[in-house]
């Protein structure tokens, strides 16, 4: 049987950390986070990856990490995964399940207006939110399960 691969995309701040930890123990499947795996291999935090090493790097190493990804699971990634086409025909293969979290733009600013992340520290509300509406439509592309919600009981129900 094909390993059982579970990815999490959707916006900074959907919750994929904090719902992908959950779904997983109730799937009796490990969870990972491909932020920690890019921090391991990079050996520095993603703030200070973006500030020492820059963007494109950072996009490197989550683009190979996500493309050799081996392990069973319930991996959650970053925002911004989706950029890259070849992250997203990878996404969308057969092998994997993609959920897409999406809850409403104001739920999802108020849990990211005052983080560290570096996408946010330098960009004012509505340039957010046009980064929000630029991504929307790739993550659509590689959902095969969308999940408006942010209720845990209702997103375990679609499994
Ligand atoms: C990013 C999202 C972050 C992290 C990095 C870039 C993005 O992950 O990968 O800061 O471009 O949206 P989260 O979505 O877990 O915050």
């Amino acid at each position: 049987m094909e390993p059982k691969k579970i990815f999490l995309i959707g916006f900074m701040g959907v919750g994929k950390t904090f719902l992908g930890e959950k779904l997983a123990l109730h799937l009796e499947l490990d969870f990972y986070d491909l932020d920690y795996a890019i921090e391991n291999e990079a050996a520095l935090d993603v703030n200070n990856i973006f500030q020492k090493k820059g963007e494109k790097y950072f996009r490197q190493v989550e683009s190979d990490i996500l493309l050799n990804w081996m392990k069973r699971g319930v991996i959650a990634t970053g925002g911004g995964v989706v950029l890259k086409e070849k992250n997203r025909d990878f996404l969308k293969s057969d092998e994997h399940k993609v959920v897409w979290l999406c809850p409403k733009w104001d739920v999802i600013y108020s849990r990211i207006a005052n983080s560290y992340r570096p996408m946010v520290l330098d960009r004012t509300k509505d340039e957010l939110f046009k980064l929000f509406c630029e991504r929307e439509p790739l993550y659509e592309e590689c959902a095969d399960v969308t999940f408006a919600g942010t209720d845990l009981n209702e997103l375990i129900r679609l499994f």
